[in-house]
């Protein structure tokens, strides 16, 4: 294994676990503060790997090949939620300093242990409860009415691993794995996970940093458009959000990360409710997660501080940058993959098209539905950004030609 090249000067090697484009942009902001990144990656050719010369490939649910590789690094944090708590243990044992902690992750890891956190620590959630046989589904359909929300509590992205159920037998196969998995530690031992079907008015995020020593900053809340479960769009700030509940939900963001103790980048995905008793806005929590996330690319350019940045300046608990926004409105469309591969050609195109347009892809294969890359906009007319940028990203994927 080749050591990562350290800058002189006293700077600091950060490893990232999982070399996908969460760790591949890292990648800028790393190289103007001269800090160093070693990425463990899943191959070669991760999106990662294409552009941080130090990116060994090795397997991250391996105690040892895990082990080796974070000797190198000063501080560890991760590009996805799936590293084995085995592995997330070892590390701890041997002193390597982890951001987030293990203890912090798993509330991340296993969205059945999220919902009783949050609901211990008296956060908003919808109606959950976790299910074993056909007749816990029935009877918590009976309760909360049909459809329900069935979750795998572990290793689910981009809506892979949540259903909509109309009866039990809906998630019959996932029934089947639960009990097969009874006693291991699989994604279904501790059942599935049921909600309710929330009503909600629209999809909001709160993104946080924290650094070990406390200090924490939020980006303003703003919302996501998810198509498919997938996000497709984010709007920052909310359009029109209630400042009322802005401040709430900022706060409660706030509380979770603290009372978790969360280091690094934050995300807090919720619905915005109204709340059938006052007809007030309200939230509730969906999930965490416990990395730079989707719902904060818009403040690669659209914030003083973007979230990679401020992600390695709270894993090194250095002190935090400013969020605050550049412009009134920074409207972010994914790219995702479509049904043709060459996506090069297309640059000439957008490029030209909008200047002010802010084009970033991961260097991943096109595979339709993939989230391969995403567009900015910053400006004051949010209905012309969205416009813009929906048009730059339908482009980019291949749906328009035009
Ligand atoms: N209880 C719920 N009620 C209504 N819609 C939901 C609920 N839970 C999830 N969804 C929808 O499914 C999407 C994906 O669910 P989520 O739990 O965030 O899974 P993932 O880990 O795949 O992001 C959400 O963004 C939302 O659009
Ligand atoms: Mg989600």
């Amino acid at each position: 294994m080749t050591s990562p090249q350290r800058a002189p000067g006293g700077f600091p090697v950060v490893g990232i676990i999982g070399g996908g484009q969460l760790a591949r942009m890292c990648a800028a902001p790393a190289a103007e503060l001269a800090i160093t990144l070693s990425v463990l990656a899943e191959a070669p050719d991760a999106a990662a790997a294409q552009v941080i010369p130090s990116a060994p490939v090795g397997d991250y649910t391996d105690v040892e090949t895990v082990r080796a590789w974070a000797r190198e690094c000063d501080v560890v944090t991760f590009d996805h939620e799936h590293v084995p708590a085995d592995v997330l243990a070892a590390l701890a044992a041997d002193g390597v300093t982890l951001h987030p902690s293990p203890d912090a992750l798993h509330f991340a890891q296993d969205k059945l242990a999220m919902r009783e956190r949050m609901t211990a620590i008296g956060v908003a959630c919808p109606a959950w409860a976790p299910a074993r046989t056909a007749a816990d589904v029935e009877a918590f359909g009976a309760e909360h009415g049909w459809p329900v929300i069935a979750k795998t509590p572990r290793g689910g992205y981009d809506g892979k691993g949540v259903r909509v159920v109309n009866r039990p037998e809906d998630v019959a196969d996932w029934l089947d794995l639960a009990a097969q998995q009874d006693g291991t530690t699989g994604p279904l031992a501790d059942g599935i996970l049921l909600e309710e079907k929330v009503d909600f008015v629209r999809e909001l995020a709160v993104l946080i940093a924290r650094s070990p020593m406390g200090q924490a900053a939020a980006w303003p809340v703003v919302e996501t458009v998810q198509t498919d479960g997938i996000c497709t769009e984010v709007l920052a700030p909310a359009p029109g959000l209630d400042p009322d509940l802005a401040a709430v939900v900022t706060e409660a963001g706030l509380r979770i990360a603290e009372s978790l103790s969360v280091t690094g980048v934050f995300a807090i995905e919720m619905f915005e409710v109204t709340d059938p008793g006052t007809g007030a806005p309200a939230y509730v929590v969906n999930e965490l997660a416990m990395r730079p996330h989707n719902s904060g690319h818009w403040s690669m350019d659209g914030a003083v501080t973007g979230q990679f940045e401020q992600h390695l300046r709270a894993v090194l608990d250095l002190p935090l940058g400013s969020p605050t926004p550049r412009a009134p409105f920074t409207v972010m469309a994914n790219v995702l993959g479509g049904d043709h591969p060459e996506l090069y050609p297309a640059y000439r195109h957008v490029m030209a098209r909008d200047p002010e347009l802010k084009v970033h892809l991961y260097g991943k294969g096109v595979r339709p539905g993939r989230k391969i890359g995403h567009v900015n906009l910053t400006g004051t007319d949010l209905a012309d950004l969205r416009e813009r940028a929906g048009h730059a990203a339908d482009y980019l994927t291949g749906v328009i030609t035009e």
